[in-house]
């Protein structure tokens, strides 16, 4: 088997705890073939130094360089995240076109790939993560690398039609047709890339899952809906419920019921329509007043960038809203707290839910959904209450499906969730849970890695020998 190489903007560190489902299914596919792991420190550095940090662990190497503070600036608060993370969230109205951001980030995908290249050798497989890097594979070819190269993008493809919106698309997008592979969350996703790539792209179709690019190299796509560590995720929320955090909660809540939301603060997860569609069941349902007590928890997140102080300034607001017309001397229906807890003490507090609110506005996938019915007592399950706009729910119908914008459809999805008796939360919970233990967050990457294998050897066949891909130009 060939060594891994993993690049993505952030590394689970050792001792970080960052052990969410995307490190642990990274950490077993490298510690089944050795590799490297590579990215940003989460430093930042007042001038640029170069410097390349390193830490082993059995056969892992960890490599990490800081940023500047100017780089961090253009490339993560910039172009990463007021530009692609609103475009491919389908935001265009939040997406800033400053090309000085845009060329940040390609300065930054720059450092990375000159970092990576003298590292890296051609029997080597080499494994990109998500919207940062989408010029690195590229970047990579034209400075003579020639070994496999997948790329997976963690979050949703939009339609051709908005991308086109973004200032020189084609000399971004365009980038990806260097790999061999190029993974998504799911087939919608997948139909959307190879839409755009056949209308501004200049591919050809050369298969159900290959495209030819304008170079005539030759590339798959493929849906590879990432997964939990399920069992994992079970076991951590039946032990959690001796943790003190998870019993403290417990006792305040009781005897109501407890809705619970765990996401980042971040506009896409439709936060603000979830905090007025838990009001509009207070209003609609009044009979059921009283009876849940909903906790949000949302830490802090790109505290940086405007847009994000703006969604916090305006969740304050709302959330006193609520509370000030709904509250009783003995009773905060919403309780909204912004730190981060650790991560097994949060399936504590899934287990412990009845209801769980997975709303957002657009979402590549939705990890806490898959785990929030990891987490629950197979005795007394609750009940999901899931985005139709989160990839999550192609595969979670069991869940009740919402749309987010719908205060009505949520308000109700609430009450119904709350009220739904033993048998039928039962059996909705097992037909989600053995879905999520047969696609777990290992077949994830055993299924990518694998499609990475045939991928190489097919557009191998595919390309005369020596003519691996060129640099596109603006790869420069
Ligand atoms: C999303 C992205 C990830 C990112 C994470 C946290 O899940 O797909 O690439 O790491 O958000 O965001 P942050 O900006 O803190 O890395």
């Amino acid at each position: 088997m060939s060594r891994l190489v993993v690049v993505s903007n952030r590394v689970a560190l050792p001792g970080e705890n960052r052990a969410g489902g995307l490190a642990v299914g990274l950490l077993s596919a490298l510690h089944a073939r050795g590799g490297v792991w590579f990215g940003w420190s989460g430093k930042i550095t007042r001038e640029p130094n170069g410097e390349l940090h390193q830490q082993r662990v059995g056969d892992i190497r960890f490599l990490t360089m800081d940023l500047c503070q100017r780089d961090h600036d253009d490339y993560y608060n910039g172009f990463s995240n007021r530009t692609l993370w609103p475009l491919l969230h389908s935001r265009m109205d939040l997406v800033d076109c400053d090309r000085k951001r845009r060329e940040g980030y390609l300065r930054v995908n720059r450092q990375f790939a000159e970092k990576l290249a003298p590292l890296l050798r051609d029997s080597d497989t080499l494994w990109i993560h998500d919207y940062h890097l989408i010029p690195l594979a590229s970047m990579l070819r034209g400075l003579g690398i020639g070994c496999r190269i997948g790329f997976f993008l963690h979050v949703p493809m939009p339609s051709a039609d908005l991308v086109q919106a973004l200032p020189e698309h084609q000399r971004l997008i365009c980038l990806l047709h260097a790999c061999d592979l190029v993974g998504f969350q799911t087939q919608g996703d997948v139909e959307r890339f190879r839409t755009y790539a056949l209308l501004f792209g200049g591919c050809t179709e050369t298969g159900p899952t290959e495209l030819r690019a304008a170079d005539c190299h030759r590339f798959r796509i493929g849906a590879f809906p990432i997964g939990i560590d399920t069992g994992l995720i079970a076991q951590q929320a039946a032990e959690a419920v001796h943790n003190p955090a998870v019993r403290d909660l417990c006792r305040s809540v009781a005897p109501r019921q407890l809705a619970i939301g765990v996401d980042r603060l971040d506009y896409s997860k439709g936060l603000p329509e979830r905090f007025l569609g838990f009001q509009r069941y207070l209003e609609r349902h009044s009979a059921q007043k009283g009876r849940l007590t909903f906790l949000q928890i949302a830490p802090l997140s790109r505290g940086e960038v405007v847009e994000y102080q703006a969604l916090r300034s305006q969740l304050e607001q709302i959330a006193g809203h609520v509370n000030g017309s709904h509250a009783e001397p003995d009773w905060t229906p919403l309780r909204y707290v912004n730190r981060n807890f650790a991560h097994d003490t949060l399936t504590g507090f899934y287990r412990m839910a009845r209801v769980a609110l997975v709303t957002p506005l657009r979402d590549g996938m939705n990890l806490v959904a898959k785990e929030f019915v990891a987490a629950q007592d197979p005795a007394d399950p609750g009940v999901l209450v899931l985005s139709a706009l989160a990839g999550a729910a192609c595969e979670m119908k069991e869940s009740l499906i919402v749309n987010p914008l719908d205060l009505d459809a949520v308000a109700d999805a609430i009450a119904t969730a709350s009220g739904m008796l033993l048998g039928e939360r039962m059996e909705r919970w097992h037909a989600l849970m053995k879905r999520l233990r047969e696609n777990d967050i290992d077949k994830w990457q055993r299924g990518f890695l694998n499609a990475l294998d045939t991928a190489t050897s097919s557009s191998l066949a595919s390309t005369s020998p020596g003519h691996r891909i060129p640099a596109p130009a603006a790869a420069g």
